[in-house]
């Protein structure tokens, strides 16, 4: 168990306005420093068909849609179609890497399937990117089940891991030559908290236990696919030597005690194990390793897992202050924090959190690369300080020596921001939803991209 102390406590860091102001952004970077832009394939694609689309026609027992205002990602930003208008938008702001998804329910639309016509549209999008001097990062699992593994029990099943690593291994061998990048799952540690905690995204489940279960089954997940993808993808696209560059994509949070009073101290340690550090403890240790104190004890070597990582990717958005109530099942509140920016949805805007992330985690023994990292702004008025706040923290970070390989914006455009609906607008492109062509216009973040870009040498 991580105490308060090893939570960045020990070391407060208050970034100065002025200090972000006059930084030069990504002036130091190396040329081969990854800046882009992130999204996922159910969130922008359209025309998907997954245990998502069933969850958007729900609603809870009290009536409440399961998605904001009843949204749906059916049309989205039809990016299956309009992709082309991502990869312009991407050329717009100087991008040199761009994270984007394949849905495992389009390619594997039944057991065994492959579908041909959806992979050659994928094969295209991933040439066009190269051909623009954009390297792809290809996530394989980004929270969307095909509905076949869904009506076998989705994470439940004990052959997810498997269907799931057989999937990669069709992935690998059918675009290995154009891709080297890939990250497996995209944040365990939210699925497991909204989908089994929470009860808020498929299966809907709130169920500790299960919970506990369903992270194992994503470790075993991972460590598979990881094994495959270096079977099937022996082709070194950029010709770096490397086949293959996997990692997961982990939700890192700050949890930090509200207070001093012991139990804020101890919950915020429990939590952050839980959510942090559980997975990229398996993958140190080689083991399936799962411990909730009184719910569950898993504890397995599982050897897939050791070497698995050659990048740790890091999404970061917000932290905790966390209220430690030991009386109760759910065992703790979160603290608003004064006199701090939250974003749309209520979040915390705190990029100080990005560089502690940075340092904490610069010695586990992989480079680190910021792979999601944004902010619903609707309005327009956060984005482009909260970019430049985050590229500050980047700079401080690999100014100290910490191995910083990338930054990834989420996201390029706007998209289905899960339960949510339309009212998370992270996209550094606006699109209106009722705009029949959906076009992508620029947020004044955009400028900032540019100027970073322009400093590391992408734009000119
Ligand atoms: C992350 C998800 C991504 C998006 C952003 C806002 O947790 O990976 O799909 O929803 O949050």
């Amino acid at each position: 168990m991580i105490g308060a102390a090893s939570l960045g406590c020990a070391r407060p860091v208050t970034f100065s306005a002025a200090d972000i102001a006059a930084a030069p952004l990504l002036a130091g970077a190396p040329r081969g420093f990854f800046l882009g832009a992130a999204t996922s394939a159910h969130q922008i694609e359209g025309q998907t068909h997954n245990d998502w689309t069933e969850w958007e026609k729900g609603r809870y027992p009290d009536g409440t849609p399961h998605v904001a205002d009843g949204a749906s990602a059916a049309r989205i930003a039809d990016s299956w179609d309009l992709w082309r208008s991502d990869l312009a938008a991407l050329q717009l702001i100087g991008a040199n890497a761009y994270r984007l998804g394949i849905e495992w329910s389009r390619l594997e639309p039944t057991p065994g399937a492959w579908d041909e016509a959806a992979a050659a549209r994928y094969r295209e999008m991933f040439v066009g990117l190269r051909a623009a001097g954009i390297t792809p990062i290809v996530t394989l699992y980004h929270f969307t089940l095909p509905t076949w593994v869904a009506a076998r029990g989705g994470w439940d099943w004990d052959g997810a891991p498997a269907a799931l690593a057989a999937f990669a291994a069709r992935a690998g061998a059918a675009f290995g030559d154009v891709v080297d990048w890939w990250c497996t799952i995209n944040e365990p540690n939210v699925l497991v908290a909204k989908g089994y905690l929470a009860g808020q995204w498929p299966p809907g489940a709130r169920d500790p236990r299960r919970a506990a279960l369903a992270l194992a089954a994503l470790m075993r997940a991972h460590g598979l696919m990881a094994r495959a993808l270096r079977e099937s993808d022996r082709a070194d696209a950029d010709g770096d030597g490397h086949a293959t560059r996997i990692g997961i994509a982990q939700n890192l949070r700050i949890f930090d005690p509200y207070s001093a009073r012991p139990v804020d101290g101890i919950v915020a340690g429990a939590a952050d194990w839980f959510y942090d550090e559980s997975f990229l403890d398996a993958v140190t240790l080689g083991r399936v390793r799962v411990v909730l104190p009184g719910v569950i004890d898993i504890d397995e070597p599982f050897p897939a897992l050791a070497g698995s990582f050659d990048y740790l990717g890091i999404n970061y958005y917000t932290r905790d202050l966390i209220v430690g109530r030991l009386d109760r099942a759910h065992p703790y509140d979160v603290a608003a924090a004064p006199e701090r920016p939250r974003n749309d949805l209520g979040w915390e805007i705190y990029p100080e959190g990005l560089y502690r992330l940075l340092v904490r985690y610069a010695h586990r023994g992989w480079p680190l690369f910021v792979t999601e990292n944004g902010v619903a702004d609707g309005r327009d008025v956060q984005r482009a300080d909260f970019l430049r706040a985050h590229l500050y923290a980047i700079d401080r970070a690999r100014a100290e020596g910490v191995d910083v390989i990338g930054y990834l914006h989420w996201s390029l455009i706007d998209n289905f921001e899960w339960s949510h609906g339309f009212r998370g607008r992270f996209g550094l492109f606006k699109i209106d939803f009722n705009d029949p062509m959906l076009a992508r216009r620029p947020t004044a973040a955009v400028a900032v991209f540019q100027q970073a870009a322009r400093n590391l040498g992408t734009l000119r």
